[in-house]
């Protein structure tokens, strides 16, 4: 059902159009919000269009469709009925609402959950967010899969769907193996204590074991063809040789970690373990769901591999090429194969895609799937997902088809254009970035917020900066790079967060300030407002009701689209035509108690779905700030 006035004129008017021109049904119906409120609340354009298509004079197209409209009970129960002053100009449709529709839509959108359907009503979503690797510090691209993800899961949420949040975290394979095996002999040698292991100390041993594997045979060809000497050659064979002890030593682990030896696999639970409190509590703090019950890591799908190339196998879909084992996937337009056996048997990134797709359509039953993944992981996902669909994985227990797609995110940029990272050109740790945000934040309010006790200040920075961190992750689409500017983001003023939260917060003024002279039903539900009747007169009420009423389409968009800054622009506007309807019509000193009733019924409306979008943002709300 749509609340949404100018959803259901536009149905309406297509209806009309294939009733009067059935050979041009599938015209634009081209319904807008009148700019000019005074000769109606939208205006049709479509006879213009229609009419070079029919043949017909403009003027004589509208007058059809306003017969089909003045005939259509549904029209009729949101507007009044067409007279023919209603058509202006060459042929323009002016269409009024009935005083009494908005006040009805908005009552009834009030009453029934904000007009989203009920929680876990819908199909089965998988969302894949956050995604961390094992031994290694979040970095800056971990804040959009994290909040990215996260904000996507919710949307899907609030349409209905029952969403299954995945974290594919990044902890099998011989990076991990060869970060195990250095640990290893690390505290074989007594040089560390596992017990008392932080993630910096396992980063800094990633980084360690890493060099230490990457042989420099590129390095010694070079030294070799220019004779650098005897001295630089022997160094570079020993540095040769050590490296392709500790790259024999790793696959070794590797071997060791996939027949799940204990004496391995109690070192890879401790790194395992470090990653991930530091992983969910950084989650935590940017108020991401995502905890031990979402981790699906690669681990998880590390016995499924063989028995599922050995089904590919049966499929007859997999090619030998170069002693790789893979499916080609050019019917899909993509002319690299999907790899999914290296030449030396080893399973790679896409096989063990291929198998979480199998487990989350055929046993997870989602019949959609998204990932929340940096925009250069496109080509990957392209392939696995083409070569899912030839082995017959996206097919449901239902035989319907799952589609999966990418919700692929851009790269987050310093100001000097560059991606972010740190003076020392280091990427920037995640947790750095958070309390980072936190102090400016904290600045900000001892600067314009004097009346807030000095001690609930940090609970509200923390509030106030990740509502700044997120909003400027979510507001730009999605695919597109942005500058990360502290400054701006926390600004009060402009489209951030901030702005949105202190929004909220008038809103909570206005009910405290009402409720201390008394002006509200003090035993009543929604603030004390759900017996008073609204009226909607003045254009800027308008225009705030028309706001309310387009949340679901805002919210049911953004999950069909994927897009979070889809919502974001909603819930701007929302609080921008709030903003207007409060300086030009007064709610606590209207002239008269109806419309001081009918006012603050609207201002409750708009903080009910005002806090709604913003907890579907991911965005805690505050009373004060
Ligand atoms: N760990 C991966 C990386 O850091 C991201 C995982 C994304 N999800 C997936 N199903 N591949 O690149």
């Amino acid at each position: 059902m749509s609340f949404d006035p100018l959803n259901i004129l536009t149905e309406r008017v297509r209806h009309a159009i294939a009733g009067a021109f059935p050979s041009n049904a599938g015209a634009d119906p081209m319904v807008t919000v009148s700019r000019n409120l005074k000769l109606g609340d939208f205006q049709c354009n479509a006879a213009m269009a229609l009419a070079k298509a029919v043949s017909l004079p403009p003027r004589e197209v509208a007058t059809a469709l306003v017969a089909k409209l003045n005939a259509d009970e549904t029209f009729l129960r949101l507007a009044s009925p067409l007279a023919p002053g209603a058509i202006a100009g060459p042929g323009f449709i002016n269409i009024t609402l009935r005083p009494d529709a908005l006040p009805a839509m908005l009552d009834a959108l009030g009453m029934s959950n904000l007009g989203m359907p009920a929680p876990a009503s819908g199909p089965i979503v998988v969302v894949d967010l956050c995604g961390v690797n094992l031994a290694k510090q979040m970095h800056v691209g971990h804040l959009r899969s994290t909040v990215i993800g996260d904000t996507l899961a919710r949307i899907l949420d609030r349409t209905g769907c029952r969403v299954i949040r995945q974290n594919h975290v990044g902890d099998w394979g011989l990076p991990i193996a060869m970060v195990t095996a250095r640990l290893m002999d690390m505290d074989a040698a007594g040089k560390i204590d596992l017990q008392t292991l932080t993630l910096d100390g396992l980063d800094k041993a990633y980084k360690a074991a890493q060099r230490e594997c990457d042989a420099d045979e590129k390095g010694l060809a070079a030294a070799t063809k220019w004779h650098m000497g005897p001295k630089v050659i022997a160094e570079l064979e020993a540095h040769v040789d050590g490296a392709s002890t500790k790259y024999e030593d790793a696959k070794r682990v590797l071997r060791q970690l996939q027949a799940r030896e204990p004496s391995v696999m109690r070192v890879w639970q401790r790194i395992s373990d470090v990653t991930m409190t530091q992983c969910l509590a950084i989650a935590a703090r940017l108020n991401s769901i995502v905890t031990s019950e979402h981790s699906a890591g690669e681990s998880s799908y590390a016995e499924e591999l063989a028995p599922l190339v050995d089904q590919l196998i049966a499929l007859g879909i997999t090619e030998v090429s170069e002693g790789a084992l893979v499916i080609r996937v050019d019917d899909a337009g993509i002319s690299e194969p999907l790899i999914i056996r290296k030449s030396d048997g080893a399973f790679l990134y896409a096989t063990t895609d291929m198998a979480a797709i199998r487990r989350r359509v055929q046993t997870f039953g989602a019949s959609r799937v998204v990932y929340c993944v940096d925009a250069r992981q496109g080509l990957h996902f392209k392939q696995v997902f083409a070569g899912a669909e030839r082995a017959g994985f996206t097919k449901l227990p239902t035989g319907e088809r799952a589609t999966l797609e990418h919700a692929a995110f851009g790269t987050i940029l310093g100001e000097d254009g560059r991606p972010f990272k740190t003076r020392t050109g280091e990427s920037v740790k995640l947790s750095d970035l958070i309390s980072n945000a936190e102090a400016s934040a904290m600045d900000v309010l001892n600067a314009e917020s004097p009346d807030i006790a000095p001690a609930d200040r940090p609970a509200i920075a923390r509030a106030v900066s990740i509502a700044a961190l997120r909003y400027a992750d979510l507001s730009t689409e999605r695919i597109k790079d942005y500058v990360f500017s502290a400054q701006r983001m926390m600004s009060f003023k402009g489209n951030t967060g901030p702005y949105l939260l202190y929004a909220y917060v008038r809103m909570c003024s206005i009910f405290r300030k009402a409720g201390e002279r008394n002006l509200l039903d003090p035993a009543g539900p929604q603030r004390g407002t759900a017996g008073f009747t609204l009226n909607i007169i003045e254009p800027a009420e308008k225009t705030l009701a028309l706001a309310i009423l387009r949340y679901p389409s805002a919210v049911n968009e953004s999950a069909r689209t994927l897009e979070p800054s889809r919502l974001c622009a909603y819930t701007y506007e929302l609080a921008t035509a709030f903003s207007q309807f409060f300086d030009a019509c007064p709610v606590i000193t209207a002239d008269d108690e109806a419309t001081r009733r009918s006012r603050l019924r609207l201002c409750e409306l708009t903080r009910q779905v005002l806090h709604d979008a913003l907890e579907t943002l991911g965005i805690q709300t505050l009373e004060r700030m």
